[in-house]
């Protein structure tokens, strides 16, 4: 039985003290956490405030992405190390709009996956299609490329560290969610293109969320979908009401 995941990705938004009032609210409002694993992920100046601000309470701190290189002459970057100490459990890894808009390769995301194994911290790698790999026909093959060139040297040990997320691109911040259906059909390809290049039973553990405009009223079918395990949230994570309806999707499906 994969445990469902429900992450927040708050990207370039508010300040240190707006994150702490975000991270407080959250607490109050997830004190009764269900059979469910949350991860948020502030801006890096955010990281303190949140991480103490969540202490004792069962929801883990993420950044929004990581250097390859532990340390040394790279100026304005952060390494594994240091978010490591600072609290964290998990980095996000090869979001579309770092892909996009910092133009980071298959290969360069390859190494930074390699960097948070090597510190003990847990990525959620992101891949997804634009809107013309879809309409010609590609998504599959553009997610596959992504994948084998992310993921592709590590170990089956090593992948079991590691949580996957599909976002299509052009379901992200546009309010225009994948249906169902279209997100399912992604999800199954990549547990079977686990299954054919490392195991069966690799690709059974896998958790593997969707992400792209999910909010609490559309995350109940979303959930339902057998290969879906949970959600990447963008701008529904930015207000503690709406991501506690996210994260609660259980009891809204009683
Ligand atoms: P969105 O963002 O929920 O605002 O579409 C999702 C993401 O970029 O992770």
């Amino acid at each position: 039985m994969r445990r469902p995941m429900i992450a927040g990705n708050w990207k370039m938004n508010g300040s240190p003290a707006d994150a702490a009032v975000l991270a407080r609210e959250l607490r109050l409002a997830l004190l009764d956490l269900p059979a469910v694993d949350v991860v948020v992920f502030p801006p890096y100046l955010s990281i303190s405030g949140v991480v103490d601000t969540l202490k004792g309470v069962d929801i883990s701190v993420g950044t929004q992405d990581i250097h390859p290189e532990d340390g040394g002459a790279f100026t304005g970057n952060v390494a594994g190390p240091m978010i490591r100490a600072s609290g964290c459990t998990f980095v996000l890894v090869g979001h579309s709009e770092r892909r996009s808009y910092e133009k980071e390769s298959g290969s360069y995301l390859a190494r930074k996956v390699q960097a948070a194994l090597r510190n003990n911290l847990t990525p959620i790698f992101c891949c997804g299609e634009t809107l013309d790999d879809r309409e010609s026909g590609r998504a599959l093959e553009v997610v596959r490329t992504q994948l084998r060139e992310g993921l592709g040297e590590l170990t089956p040990t090593e992948l079991s560290r590691l949580v996957i997320a599909y976002e299509p691109v052009w379901a992200i911040g546009t309010g225009r969610v994948a249906s169902p259906e279209q997100a399912q059909e992604v999800h199954a390809a990549i547990r079977a293109w686990i299954g054919t290049t490392w195991d069966s039973g690799t690709a059974r553990a896998m958790r593997i969320l969707y992400g792209g405009s999910v909010k609490p009223g559309n995350v109940v079918g979303i959930m339902e979908q057998e290969d879906i395990d949970g959600a990447l949230v963008g701008g529904a994570s930015l207000k503690a009401e709406t991501f506690e309806g996210i994260v609660r999707f259980q009891s809204s499906r009683s």
